[in-house]
């Protein structure tokens, strides 16, 4: 691989960040087709691309948006793929840092639980986003189906970033796969695993006004020989 080939692939994976307020303007057909088209040369076992992505437009995305609302009012949250269980040790630190950055971001004060569980649903508003891909897999392919599908939630969310489009991947939103899954009329053996709301990032919204930081190569590589 050329010098050049990793300094752009380095500068798109700087510059992607999980985008959390979004215009209106929708993102043209051809630009989502090419997204997903780079996004499935992702890898996977034995080729077997379980991925598939539902991806709304125009009024489809209300409708969907209306629909989700409702379930998510009905309740309680079901994901076909469990929540992980705890976030031990520095797990936990890191998901409460990220916590605290966007709820410093937007100005929600620490304890205030009501304005908490309101940029909390900004979530099921697909934070205004024109734009939501609903990734899913077959069942049957289990554990390496969802494996092969994160690598492709990352190569669409790079592939979008490369295009000037912002995305953010919401597991809050599969957290109700009945009602997704009879909207969208898809079967009960395809595994609901990530939403992708995408669309053009409103710059100036507070809530994009902040980046969450990585650890250290140290604390990743465990290099040996
Ligand atoms: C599988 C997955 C699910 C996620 N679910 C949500 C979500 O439901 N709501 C949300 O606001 N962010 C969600 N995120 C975004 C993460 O919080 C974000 O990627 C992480 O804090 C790192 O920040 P960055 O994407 O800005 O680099 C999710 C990310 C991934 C990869």
């Amino acid at each position: 691989m050329s010098g050049w080939d990793f300094d752009a692939l380095s500068a798109l994976l700087e510059r992607r960040y999980s985008c959390r307020a979004f215009r209106a303007e929708p993102v043209p057909a051809e630009a989502i087709e090419r997204i997903v088209a780079a996004a499935g040369r992702a890898p996977s076992w034995c080729n077997a691309q379980p991925w598939q992505a539902v991806v709304t437009r125009g009024d489809e995305t209300g409708r969907f948006r209306r629909a989700l609302l409702a379930a998510v009012a009905e309740g309680p949250p079901a994901p076909d793929m469990p929540w992980p269980e705890d976030y031990p040790g520095v797990h936990g630190v890191r998901r409460r840092i990220c916590g605290q950055q966007l709820y410093e971001a937007v100005g929600i004060a620490r304890g205030d639980r009501a304005a908490r569980d309101a940029q909390m649903m900004r979530n099921f508003h697909l934070f205004d986003a024109p734009h939501v891909a609903i990734i899913h897999s077959e069942a049957a392919l289990g554990p390496y189906g969802a494996m092969d599908c994160g690598g492709f939630v990352t190569a669409f969310m790079l592939a979008a970033t490369a295009l000037g489009v912002a995305s953010v991947a919401q597991a809050s939103v599969v957290a109700y796969p009945g009602a997704i899954r009879a909207h969208f009329g898809l079967p009960d053996s395809r595994q609901l695993l990530c939403a992708i709301s995408f669309g053009y990032a409103e710059e100036g919204d507070a809530a994009n006004g902040f980046r969450t930081g990585r650890a250290g190569l140290d604390d990743i590589l465990d290099l040996r020989g």
